[in-house]
């Protein structure tokens, strides 16, 4: 049996200013452009792997261990623009196993949860997208293979690059100018950190393509968002983002997490992403950053109750403090306060 294998890892991104909305289902193309960060690979990842060969007998997809249906309009998109472009190279070099004609084998692993609002689509789409160009040896072109990651999962365009990213919406029906471009390398911001609130692992009820579409048909709100309010947040965010302007850039971050929430709040039937726990930690937020007397962090929810919180290397501190003595148990943990302070500061938190 002849197989080809090809394997990639692709990082997850949070959006500061979200993408919510189409104006193209098909397409994936936005009602508003957005700014997210790409993080780390080391910590939230997708793994794909991918098989091809003649004996395949179809296209299959493995999430987490178990097989999972390829037959979403997304998917099948995305493919049909992979085999295209290896097509091109069959028909300009005839010495190239015949790869298109195949089927393929998808493997692919989340090691965070899937579906719970922590970007699985954007990683995971990111990473089938790149694991199948690499496989059929397609030439380099992030910007692209990109725009097929988009059609897959429109956040997953931005998980192609790195650092802070723009996706911006573009104006042509055939989205040719819907795409993401890099702000700024990590390197440009380096203490700039992020942490994850794992809040809830479950999948969420509402998928965020489904979700968006009832915003979109629904929400009056969600109306005023994206002609008064997001686009000029896009260009002061950008701005912020290259100055280096942290508390700007919390600002703009935690009112953009609450304007998307809002909208989902709006829809009819309502959309309620986040739960009491989501909410108690905007307030302890709020409450640290009053506190300090100074930004010490800014809070970012996606479609789903799990928290993303954006610091400064240098308050790491201070934040935890709060943190670890209010959700978690840290072993060795050495706290900056003291009881009778933690007493009060709690008290003051939950009045
Ligand atoms: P999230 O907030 O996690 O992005 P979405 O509702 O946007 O949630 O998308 C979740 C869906 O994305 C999953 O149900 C699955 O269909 C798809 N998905 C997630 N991870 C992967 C992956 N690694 N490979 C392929 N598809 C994936
Ligand atoms: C709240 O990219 O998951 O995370 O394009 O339908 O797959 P589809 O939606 P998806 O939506 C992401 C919504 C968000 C905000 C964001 O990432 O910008
Ligand atoms: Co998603």
């Amino acid at each position: 049996m002849t197989l080809f294998v090809a394997s990639t890892t692709a990082p997850v991104n949070i959006a500061t200013l979200k993408y919510w909305g189409k104006r193209d289902k098909t397409l994936n193309l936005p009602t508003n452009s957005s700014i997210s960060v790409t993080l780390s690979q080391e910590d939230l990842r997708t793994l794909t792997s991918v098989c091809t060969g003649p004996e395949i007998t179809e296209d299959k997809l493995w999430l987490n261990g178990s097989e999972e249906s390829l037959k979403s309009e997304r998917t099948q998109n995305c493919l049909a623009d992979l085999r295209k472009l290896r097509m091109k190279l069959e028909d300009e070099d005839s010495n190239l196993p015949k790869m298109s004609k195949w089927n393929v084998v998808i493997v692919s692993e989340n090691n965070f949860p899937t579906a719970a609002g922590l970007a699985s689509s954007a990683a995971g789409f990111a990473a089938l997208v790149m694991a199948i160009a690499k496989l059929y040896e397609l030439p380099d072109s992030l910007s692209e293979i990109s725009k097929i990651a988009r059609k897959g999962s429109g956040s997953a365009c931005r998980s192609l690059l790195g650092g802070y990213v723009a996706w911006e919406m573009g104006e042509k029906a055939d989205g040719s100018d819907s795409k993401a471009v890099q702000i700024a390398p990590m390197e440009h911001w380096p203490n700039m950190k992020a942490a994850i609130l794992v809040v809830s692992a479950s999948k969420k009820d509402t998928p965020s393509t489904s979700g968006m579409q009832l915003t979109v048909g629904t929400s009056d709100l969600f109306q005023h968002r994206i002609k008064d309010v997001v686009p000029h947040r896009f260009v002061e965010m950008k701005q912020a983002v290259l100055e280096k302007d942290w508390p700007t850039f919390a600002e703009l971050t935690m009112k953009d997490s609450n304007s998307f929430h809002a909208t989902c709040l709006d829809s009819f039937p309502p959309i309620f992403y986040m739960n009491d726990v989501s909410k108690g930690i905007i307030k302890l937020c709020h409450f640290i950053n009053a506190f300090y007397n100074e930004t010490i962090v800014a809070y970012t929810f996606d479609a789903g109750p799990n928290a993303v919180l954006y610091y400064l290397e240098e308050n790491e501190s201070k934040l935890f403090a709060f943190i670890y003595e209010l959700f978690a148990e840290v072993p060795g943990w050495d706290s900056k306060f003291s009881k009778d302070e933690l007493t009060q500061f709690l008290s003051d938190f939950d009045s």
